[in-house]
């Protein structure tokens, strides 16, 4: 099951993310794709401001990792930008899969290079186009469990979803784009 969803700005974006961070539940791991620019970190601010977030979330230049208590500190939001990791041994080195715990929510941007480390049930998020470009965001998981959230997430009746305008349907094939 595969969901797709078009973003003009990057406040749609952020709200994306905001929408995406009511599914999420502790164990989780958010996967962010896309080229330098394309969003990741905006989405993954908007899943920070859902989750109560309140310092600035912004990609984390020295630590690659960066952790926020979120929830009366039930539940920690993870977000890691492993843009300048060059060798998977290195996603080891600093910890990576310490983090797939069932009181963390995982949100990683570039990783690709922790591909070994990742767990079968991450979710997949693409984003794709670049610059003042709308952007595509392809949300998408081989886990069955979120198949099902994605349903939801997608169904507007449920009044969770973004403008029927950025919901661009879900499908089960990749279409040829
Ligand atoms: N629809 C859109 N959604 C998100 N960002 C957009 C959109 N349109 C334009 N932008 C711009 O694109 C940039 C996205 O920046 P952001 O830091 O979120 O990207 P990123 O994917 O995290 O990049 P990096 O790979 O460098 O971490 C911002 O400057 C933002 O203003
Ligand atoms: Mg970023």
């Amino acid at each position: 099951m595969k969901v797709r969803f078009r973003s003009d700005n990057p406040t749609e974006t952020l709200e994306l993310g905001r929408r995406l961070g009511r599914f999420l539940l502790g164990g989780d791991v958010v996967l962010l794709k896309g080229d330098l620019g394309a969003g990741k970190t905006a989405l993954a601010q908007g899943i920070g401001q859902w989750l109560g977030v309140t310092e600035g979330l912004t990609s984390p230049t020295f630590t690659l990792i960066q952790e926020y208590p979120v929830r009366k500190g039930q539940l920690t939001l993870v977000h890691m930008d492993l843009y300048r990791l060059r060798h998977p041994e290195e996603a080891e080195v600093i910890g990576v899969e310490d983090h797939f715990q069932q009181d963390k929510i995982c949100v990683i941007e570039w990783p690709e290079v922790a591909a070994e480390l990742l767990p079968d049930d991450a979710l997949v998020v693409e984003l794709k186009g670049s610059g003042d470009e709308p952007r595509r965001i392809i949300m998408n998981s081989s886990d069955s469990g979120w198949a099902e959230r994605l349903n939801t997430f997608a169904e507007p009746s449920v009044g969770l979803m973004p403008s029927k305008q950025q919901y661009l349907g879900g499908y089960d094939e990749i279409p040829h784009s």
